[in-house]
Formats: C-alpha cells, sequence, structure tokens
C-alpha cells in the first residue's frame, strides 16, 4: 500500500470515529432524560447505544489488544490510566445495558418478578447510569485535545479558506498577488 493511500486510509477512519463518537455521546445524553424521551423510546435508544458501543470498541480492538499485551510492563503510564478507566467503563456500561433490559417494559420481555426484585434492579440501572455518566466526562476529557482537533477539521470548516489564502498572499507581494489572482 503506498503512503498516500495509508494516509487516506487513516483520515477515513478518524472521520467514522469522530463521527460515531458524536453519536454515542447525544444517544447517552438523550437516554439520560427518560422522562423526556418516554420508555419506549428510551428503550430502543438504550439498544442503539450497545450496537453503537459494540462498534466503538471494534474500531479501537488494536488499542484494546496492544495495551492488554504490554499493561504489566510498565507501571505508571498515561495509557495505562486511561485503561483502568476504559475498563470500568466497561464494566459499568455492562450493568446499565443488562439491567434495562431486565427492567425493560417494551421490547417484549418484560420479564416477571416481585416488585421488590423489580426496584432492586432499576436502583441497579438509575445508579450505573449516573456512574456512566462520570465516567464518561473522564473519558471524554482524556480524549479532549483529539476532539478539538478533529472538531476544527470535520465541524468548523471556513468557507473563505481559499479567499484567505489569496488576501494573504497579497499583504507582502502586493502586485504580484494581483496579477496571479486574474490568472485565477
Ligand atoms: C458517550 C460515550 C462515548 C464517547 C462519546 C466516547 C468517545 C471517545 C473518543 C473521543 C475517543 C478517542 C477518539 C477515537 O479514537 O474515537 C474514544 C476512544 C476510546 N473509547 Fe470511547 N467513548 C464513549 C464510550 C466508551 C465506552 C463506554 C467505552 C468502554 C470501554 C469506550 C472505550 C474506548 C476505547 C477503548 C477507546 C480507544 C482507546 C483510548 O484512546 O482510550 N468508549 N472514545
Ligand atoms: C444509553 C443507555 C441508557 C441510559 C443512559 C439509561 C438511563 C436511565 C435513567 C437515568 C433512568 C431513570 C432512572 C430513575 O431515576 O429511576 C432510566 C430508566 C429506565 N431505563 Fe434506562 N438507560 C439506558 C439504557 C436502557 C436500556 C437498554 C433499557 C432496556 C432495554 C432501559 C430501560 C429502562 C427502563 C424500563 C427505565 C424505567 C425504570 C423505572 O422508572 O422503573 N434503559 N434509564
Amino acid at each position: 500500500m503506498t503512503q498516500k493511500s495509508k494516509k487516506t486510509k487513516r483520515h477515513n477512519r478518524t472521520k467514522i470515529n469522530f463521527a460515531l463518537d458524536i453519536v454515542l455521546a447525544l444517544i447517552f445524553v438523550f437516554g439520560m432524560e427518560v422522562y423526556f424521551t418516554g420508555i419506549p423510546l428510551h428503550e430502543l435508544l438504550g439498544l442503539f447505544f450497545a450496537v453503537g458501543l459494540i462498534v466503538h470498541l471494534l474500531l479501537h480492538w488494536d488499542w484494546i489488544v496492544a495495551l492488554t499485551r504490554t499493561f504489566f510492563k510498565k507501571l505508571l503510564h498515561q495509557s495505562r490510566v486511561n485503561y483502568v478507566l476504559n475498563a470500568a467503563l466497561l464494566i459499568v456500561v455492562v450493568a446499565m445495558t443488562l439491567s434495562g433490559i431486565v427492567i425493560s417494559q417494551t421490547l417484549g420481555l418484560s420479564l416477571p418478578m416481585a416488585d421488590s426484585t423489580y426496584l432492586t434492579w432499576s436502583t441497579v440501572h438509575a445508579l450505573s447510569a449516573q456512574l456512566v455518566l462520570v465516567l464518561v466526562a473522564l473519558h471524554i476529557a482524556m480524549h479532549w485535545r483529539w476532539i478539538v482537533t478533529n472538531s476544527k477539521k470535520y465541524l468548523f470548516i471556513r468557507p473563505n479558506t481559499r479567499q484567505q489564502q489569496v488576501s494573504s498572499k497579497q499583504t507582502p507581494f502586493g502586485r504580484r498577488a494581483i496579477r496571479e489572482q486574474a490568472h485565477e
């Protein structure tokens, strides 16, 4: 594979990651507002979140494998902190999704259970969702620089970039720039 096609592939991969990360964040925010969405939509969003998350993990599979292999080699390292945070996040997200499925009312499951059992699972669900909120905030903080760089690249593309290039040519070499502009 040539250097250029490798670069394009990496660029496309970043674009996909970026789009998926935004979708995940949005689903999560609406998922937290169950009384706004209503239970049926909430349960669907929760399932979409789980599917999106699996894709998110698959897209970072190389990172997961590499870090799992080298985890015990170095003691303190930023990616190690990141790894522990990601592992905690995974456990709590699984708890949130499973407890959500157990108390689900509209997916056709409606598992029979005593009120007290329902209450316990519903508490697990609510608490794990709050914990996920805190951990996702930390997760986002750990990737803040990546988010800012790619937001600038993909979200805030300045419309007059080309015009700006031309006017910047004008400043030091006034006449030449005007001549070049005439040829463009
Ligand atoms: C609202 C949900 C989430 C958002 C917005 C989010 C966002 C991000 C961002 C911005 C990155 C770095 C850029 C990238 O390559 O995509 C990332 C990487 C990663 N995320 Fe998430 N993430 C979320 C949930 C999770 C969860 C629940 C896990 C579970 C373990 C997870 C695991 C990972 C892993 C393993 C990486 C790559 C390694 C790393 O750099 O930390 N993410 N995520
Ligand atoms: C993005 C993932 C999810 C988030 C952030 C989330 C968050 C929440 C929150 C904050 C509540 C309100 C808890 C309370 O204060 O009582 C709730 C309730 C509920 N969730 Fe989820 N949830 C998610 C996924 C799911 C899934 C996948 C299901 C089922 C398939 C589900 C089913 C329910 C049900 C039935 C309730 C109502 C519980 C009750 O009031 O008795 N959730 N969820």
